[in-house]
């Protein structure tokens, strides 16, 4: 089913949408109203000058050049080599960001800002909410009730002021996993434990609901649901028949879905990305959305994220909790704002670029790697490869059960992210980490961290260049020649 079959009545969008709740709301001062209102003129402007990027432009952003991002403070490379003193390390393929240029668009508007040396209180972008709603209306034909939409430093900002408007310590919060491991730590952030139900594997690799388990856990009283959508790490696009069944289930009792759409506009080949929030009036009203710039124009350094719902009541809820993020920094809104105004073409390539990268990948493991199992995904840059039949041949459970029992029995320790110790200890997934990076000289993730029916597998980060996708499959190529 496309995004065009799903347009039911738009009446109900009407509601709640005519304040200007994004500036009076967080502000609460009569004299930024006009401002609001400025607003929308403005964005009618700023959308009748807008122009689509150039040929010119997209010629700059060359996805197949490969960007060198050791020394920059990225995690992606410097902090794994930081973790790992005194090993090499080829191709960081772990934390979700991309080794791209951003679109030109956005450095030049970064560029002429800096320029002006001053670094006074300032409004976001005035067109900013318009060229929100534009986006999304011209890229999903979903309409976003501008008057509804929030600012949010990143996404998962965004999903803790949720939990904390709906939820009270000790609530449970519905995961359907393999799924994106910080939502775990959000939801101990908000101090509620994660309810995980696990998805079914299908004989083609795609992942289903378990749906008898998923009713069971919501109708026993979990009242909060984070669905990810295109799904981290499995790469699932829900169709509008899943998304429709998740949301009669949570409608049915009372569950508020969180619907976290961070990956949306990366969609390969003819995979469609449903927005949940466009699947109908009642989907809509029991629903809140989070979106931003930050993976689609590789834009996270500059925390910049928004939500939105159709529900009024949602918005003053997360509001009333304390979320008050209009004056974000104003590099981030900026940057945003100019990825949604001219950054279509720049999507669109970089979904082509990077459907082949997959391509390149399932090609590659067939032909060479038959220990490592793995399809073209729907949505999302990340490949969820199936390593069951590599960590039997490593005898890598019990690998990991020694080493941990070693490390338990000479006090063998790690100092984490925050500097605090501990005893080094390794589930199967930790000991393929480590295994890939000491042989193959490459960093990928461990299914483990993405929740029960995680194990078995590794979220590879395909954002990058097709040579550094080579050196990096050529180099487990070899490794598994040697054991
Ligand atoms: C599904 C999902 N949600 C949220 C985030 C984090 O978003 P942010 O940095 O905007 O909080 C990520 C990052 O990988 C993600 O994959």
């Amino acid at each position: 089913m496309t995004n065009h079959e799903i347009k039911l009545s738009r009446r109900f969008f009407m509601k709640g949408t005519g304040a200007a709740a994004l500036i009076g709301t967080t502000v609460g001062t009569a004299s930024l109203a006009g401002c609001a209102e400025q607003s929308d003129t403005s964005a009618q402007e700023a959308q009748n000058t807008t122009a689509p990027a150039t040929e010119m432009n997209m010629e700059r952003v060359n996805f197949d050049a490969g960007y060198n991002r050791v020394n920059t403070n990225s995690i992606k490379f410097d902090l794994i080599k930081m973790q790992n003193p005194g090993k090499q390390l080829d191709v960081g393929m772990g934390i979700a960001d991309m080794d791209f240029r951003t679109l030109p668009e956005v450095t030049a508007a970064l560029k002429e800002r800096l320029e002006t040396e001053n670094w006074g209180y300032e409004l976001p972008p005035l067109d900013y909410p318009a060229n929100i709603v534009d986006w999304n209306k011209r890229r999903y034909n979903a309409d976003v009730p501008q008057g509804n939409i929030l600012n949010s430093v990143g996404v998962l900002d965004g999903v803790l002021s949720t939990l904390n408007a709906y939820g009270k310590e000790g609530d449970r919060v519905l995961l359907i996993t393999p799924t994106y491991s910080s939502f775990f730590s959000t939801i101990h952030q908000a101090n509620m434990v994660e309810a995980e139900s696990e998805m079914i594997r299908n004989a083609d690799g795609r992942y289903e609901v378990d749906w008898d388990d998923f009713e069971a856990q919501i109708a026993s009283g979990i009242k909060l649901f984070i669905l990810c959508n295109p799904q981290n790490p499995t790469g699932n696009c829900w169709t509008a028949d899943e998304l429709r069944r998740m949301g009669d289930i949570c409608n049915a009792h009372g569950c508020l879905v969180l619907a976290d759409e961070i990956h949306c506009d990366f969609v390969m080949g003819d995979s469609v990305y449903v927005p949940y929030a466009e699947l109908g009036e009642e989907y809509a009203m029991n629903s809140v959305s989070y979106k931003s710039t930050s993976k689609s124009f590789n834009l996270a350094a500059h925390r910049t994220g928004y939500l939105f719902s159709h529900n009024r009541d949602h918005i003053d809820a997360i509001l009333k909790v304390g979320h008050q993020r209009l004056l974000l920094n104003i590099m981030g809104l900026i940057a945003s704002n100019e990825a949604l105004k001219h950054g279509d073409a720049y999507i669109d390539r970089q979904n082509a670029y990077l459907t082949e990268n997959a391509k390149f990948v399932e090609q590659f493991c067939a032909e060479r790697i038959p220990d490592i199992k793995y399809k073209v995904h729907e949505g999302t840059y990340l490949a969820w490869l199936d390593i069951n039949a590599l960590i039997e041949r490593l005898d890598a459970a019990n690998k990991a059960a020694e080493l941990t029992a070693y490390n338990e029995a000479n006090n063998v320790t790690y100092v984490d992210f925050f500097g605090v110790e501990h005893i080094k200890r390794y589930n199967t997934g930790d000991y393929m980490k480590e295994w890939f990076m000491d042989n193959a000289k490459i960093d990928i993730n461990p299914g483990e961290n993405y929740g029960k029916g995680g194990a078995g597998f590794m979220r590879m980060n395909l954002a990058t260049n097709r040579a550094m996708i080579e050196k990096a499959l050529n180099n487990i190529e070899e490794a598994i020649n040697t054991i």
